[in-house]
């Protein structure tokens, strides 16, 4: 009995000194082991009376429940333990998403212009019939008119104007024009609208134009801002041609074509002379200086603009066969970019 408590205080002071694992392994062998002191006691038990099996046996368990209690206990302080886990077992990973293709396209061409000191600015896309038109010199009823494929809005404002989703973001540019002042750089990106719905075109969609008005503003620059930005977005290989064309606001006006990237401007299946259109071009005219009561005689300005999506899909190695398949909201699209 007295060495049962003997022992068990001993191992209680032992295992209160243990440091480590494993001088707390020494001890529990010590006492708990095949050949360890109380294991010895337990062993006797059968040399012993009836009487004093029942009062030694039971002391003796008790006392090695405490042992291996306070074992547990130490072992906590010495080494805890750490749930265990498979290394090698793939991670949950959490999805990251990213920003949609077109607002990536806007970034970058609003970045890229800034670069030439052209600053971002937004216009309604509710547009008045004034800014979308007649500030661009299109008249009512003037047939050029026709080609936007407008859509106009059910109620006419006060006076009598009608209100249209703007067809072009150029009505940001006679907004812009209109308010100065002079000398004006701005490029407005925004939502356009037009009755139109195929593989390269969808009824919204978005446009940038830029309009720089200062005195002695020439075609030299208009080529110089176009050529910054081919290079820029497009890569410093691409090369920059304009093309006369026709618009009612801009005179001279052009198409801006840009080297074909499949053949690197020789001419193949895609583009057949080396060349893929990319937008419009051109010298601010007279009558659309004069309409944002500006000075013809004093100033001028260059103007140009186009599709953010038509310039997304010319970028390289893309692939995407169909413009509308950007809005369609389908993730497994989406997530290949
Ligand atoms: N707004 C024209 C369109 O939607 C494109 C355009 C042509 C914009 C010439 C311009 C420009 O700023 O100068 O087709």
């Amino acid at each position: 009995m007295n060495s049962v408590s003997e022992l068990l205080s001993a191992a209680s002071r032992e295992i209160a000194a243990a440091g480590t694992a494993e001088a707390l392994e020494a001890v529990r062998l010590q006492y708990l082991g095949r050949k360890g002191l109380l294991t010895a006691i337990l062993r006797t038990l059968k040399d012993l009376s009836d009487e004093e099996r029942r009062t030694v046996g039971a002391s003796a368990n008790e006392a090695r429940e405490r042992i291996e209690s306070l074992l547990s206990e130490r072992q906590e302080v010495v080494a805890p333990t750490v749930a265990w886990f498979d290394t090698t077992v793939p991670g949950s990973s959490r999805t990251v998403g990213h920003l949609h293709l077109v607002t990536e396209a806007i970034q970058d061409i609003t970045q890229i212009f800034s670069e030439l000191g052209f600053t971002r600015v937004r216009h309604p896309e509710v547009e008045s019939d004034w800014y979308a038109f007649e500030a661009l010199n299109m008249p009512p009823d003037h047939p050029a008119r026709d080609e936007w494929e407008t859509f106009f809005m059910a109620h006419e404002a006060r006076g009598g104007e009608r209100f249209i989703l703007t067809p072009h973001a150029t009505s940001g540019t006679a907004r812009a024009i209109s308010t100065g002042p002079v000398p004006i750089r701005a490029i407005n990106i925004q939502k356009c609208y037009r009755r139109q719905s195929d593989v390269s075109h969808t009824p919204m969609f978005h446009q940038f134009d830029g309009v720089y008005v200062a005195e002695g503003v020439t075609v030299g620059h208009l080529k110089g801002v176009l050529e910054y930005f081919v290079k820029a977005y497009f890569g410093q290989d691409r090369e920059v041609r304009l093309r006369p064309f026709h618009f009612r606001f801009t005179e001279p006006s052009f198409e801006v074509d840009i080297s074909c990237g499949v053949c690197n401007g020789k001419g193949c299946r895609l583009c057949k002379q080396g060349w893929v259109e990319l937008g419009g071009a051109g010298m601010l005219h007279p009558n659309v200086l004069r309409a944002a009561k500006l000075n013809p005689n004093k100033v001028s300005g260059l103007a140009f603009g186009w599709g953010v999506e038509r310039t997304l899909l010319m970028r390289q190695g893309l692939g995407i066969p169909d413009l509308r398949l950007l809005y369609e909201n389908d993730i497994r699209f989406l997530n290949q970019f």
